[in-house]
């Protein structure tokens, strides 16, 4: 990324790319691909971590991470700032993530819109909340401190959800863009997550997508989903990381790119690792439909660069 793109995600202006220019892709970054990376990485891409792994003072993390950040842009992805919870952010876990925002200069920062902590208590998992006012208007409050705390806007995840709540009084859509209107945060549109949710809930995905504000979307998640089935052996999908991104969800990626130009595109794998080749192949792959979207929509491309130069205006 370049400085003016640098300073579009630093301002939470989406971040697109220019006509002619390779499109944004990366992918997680994972020690067991370091020397792979170092050796044959990904020419103009980027790669994401995990904040709460970089949190210690120093050692083998830090080493990896910087010699990493030294030749690509680096995505900070946090896990456990519980936006979506009923508490006050922690403090200290929130000092920490800050710092580490001024050590990296990462190009997006983001965080989820769910919950992982209470009472001081962290859980593994990323917990779903209602969408209601009062829901609303903590999470508002909540990305408010983070993006005070950090002096640069952050990008906010929609979840994948295996529960609903019958208290919820607006739809995800409504409520994510309610949140980026008041706050002025950016959008991560994780469409694995899209497609997770909708299917276990038993809604579309593309009429999901369709209601998404993809204006303030500012990075892109792809990632695998393993299947299972419920006690009523209706299909249920978890967001496992460990597999390649499904044909289904590679046919909503496209769908999106046609309507917004590319995005910041990462492939998330966090677990059954693949060998370094073949997660920079679904990298490539994204590239490649992002590069169509260029190739097949010259009046597009005008529109784009209409709404791009009004953008930077
Ligand atoms: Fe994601």
């Amino acid at each position: 990324m370049n400085t003016s793109t640098q300073s579009a995600a630093r301002s939470g202006r989406p971040l697109r790319t220019a006509p002619g220019a390779a499109a944004l892709v990366g992918t997680s970054f994972k020690h067991e691909h370091r020397a792979a990376i170092l050796e044959d990485g990904l020419q103009d891409g980027f790669f994401e971590v995990h904040a709460e792994n970089y949190m210690g003072a120093g050692g083998p993390p830090h080493r990896a991470l910087s010699a990493i950040r030294e030749r690509y842009p680096v995505s900070l992805h946090g896990v456990c700032m519980s936006i979506g919870g009923p508490g006050r952010l922690d403090a200290g876990h929130l000092a920490r993530f800050s710092e580490l925002v001024e050590r990296y200069e990462p190009a997006l920062v983001s965080e989820h819109l769910a919950w992982s902590s209470h009472g001081g208590t962290f859980f593994n998992d990323l917990l779903p909340l209602p969408y209601t006012k009062v829901t609303l208007d903590r999470v508002c409050e909540h990305i408010d401190q983070v993006q005070e705390a950090i002096g640069r806007s952050m990008l906010l995840e929609n979840p994948s959800t295996y529960v609903a709540f019958a208290s919820s009084t607006m739809s995800e859509t409504e409520f994510i863009r309610a949140v980026a209107q008041r706050t002025g945060c950016g959008l991560l549109l994780d469409v694995n997550n899209v497609f997770v949710s909708a299917t276990n809930h038993g809604y579309s995905a593309s009429t999901y997508l369709a209601d998404f504000p993809l204006d303030y979307a500012g990075e892109i998640h792809l990632a695998g989903h393993s299947e299972q089935h419920d006690d009523e052996h209706a299909p249920l999908l978890i967001d496992s990381h460990d597999r390649a991104v499904a044909d289904p969800v590679w046919a909503l990626y496209r769908d999106v790119i046609a309507r917004t130009g590319p995005i910041p595109t990462l492939i998330e794998w966090d677990s059954q690792l693949p060998a370094w080749p073949e997660l920079r192949a679904q990298a490539l792959a994204a590239r490649r439909i992002a590069s169509d979207f260029f190739r097949n929509n010259t009046s597009e491309t005008d529109t784009y660069l209409m709404e791009r130069a009004s953008h930077e205006a």
